[in-house]
């Protein structure tokens, strides 16, 4: 590992509010920030709001800043990028975010029922070939339904027209509520506040001159 990486790794694990649980404390057990997320790390009773693959978490800290009346969590697997994002948090002393390094396989070792009120998914790999690693597939959705319950929203945000499609068809095929969706979010006229912050890979993908997809879904949790 470079000198770079090793002290990026070094630091991330000094921060407030950065979780990076090792395997072996969770794969039979839930990790002791389930259920406590409100009254133990962030001390209110705000809602709480996920990233899920939050890379180097443009988008959590972005919403944190804009909306201290919420609370949120990045969450994602690789250390060097969400340094980024927690030196920024760190930086501007926003005590409304969270990080967790995990896999989202497992996130239900660390949230209960109903303990999310909504999930943003920014530019996730769109694992075209391989349905169950899609972080909208079924297999994720009912993981995350436990957590959000019937309330929770869902945002996504890609670069991926098919991935998009692929997100829609499981939306009509599963019965859940279709809030807006467009394949092009900058010309569709949604103007909520959060729709335009800009992580790394959206602005990768303006760049280049791609349209932004954007979802906004509940789950049937019936
Ligand atoms: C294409 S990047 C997008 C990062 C960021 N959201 C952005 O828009 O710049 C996808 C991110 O998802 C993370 N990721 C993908 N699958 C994951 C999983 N199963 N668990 C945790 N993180 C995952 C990757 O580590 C990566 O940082």
């Amino acid at each position: 590992m470079g000198k770079h990486k090793l002290a990026r790794w070094t630091e991330l694990g000094s921060f407030d509010k950065v979780f990076q649980p090792k395997i072996s404390d969770i794969s039979s057990n839930d990790h002791a920030v389930k259920g406590k997320w409100k009254t133990e790390i962030f001390k209110n009773d705000n809602p709480v709001i996920l990233e899920l693959g939050c890379g180097k978490g443009e988008y959590s800290v972005g919403l944190a800043t804009r909306f201290p009346e919420n609370n949120y969590i990045g969450i994602d697997i690789k250390g060097a990028r969400m340094w980024r994002g927690a030196k920024t948090a760190d930086e501007r002393k926003l005590p409304n975010i969270a990080f967790l390094r995990t896999r989202i396989e497992f996130i239900n070792s660390f949230f209960t029922e109903n303990e999310v009120d909504e999930i943003w998914i920014t530019f996730p790999d769109p694992q075209l070939h391989k349905e169950r690693k899609r972080l909208t597939a079924p297999v994720f959705l009912d993981r995350y339904k436990v957590l959000l319950g019937p309330k929770g929203i869902l945002h996504l945000k890609t670069d991926d027209l098919e991935f998009n499609n692929y997100t829609l068809k499981i939306i009509g095929q599963y019965r859940h509520s279709l809030l807006f969706s467009t394949n092009d979010l900058y010309h569709s006229g949604f103007s909520e506040d959060a729709i335009s912050i800009r992580t790394y890979y959206e602005m990768m993908w303006l760049e280049v001159g791609k349209k932004i997809c954007y979802i906004k879904f509940k789950l049937n949790c019936t």
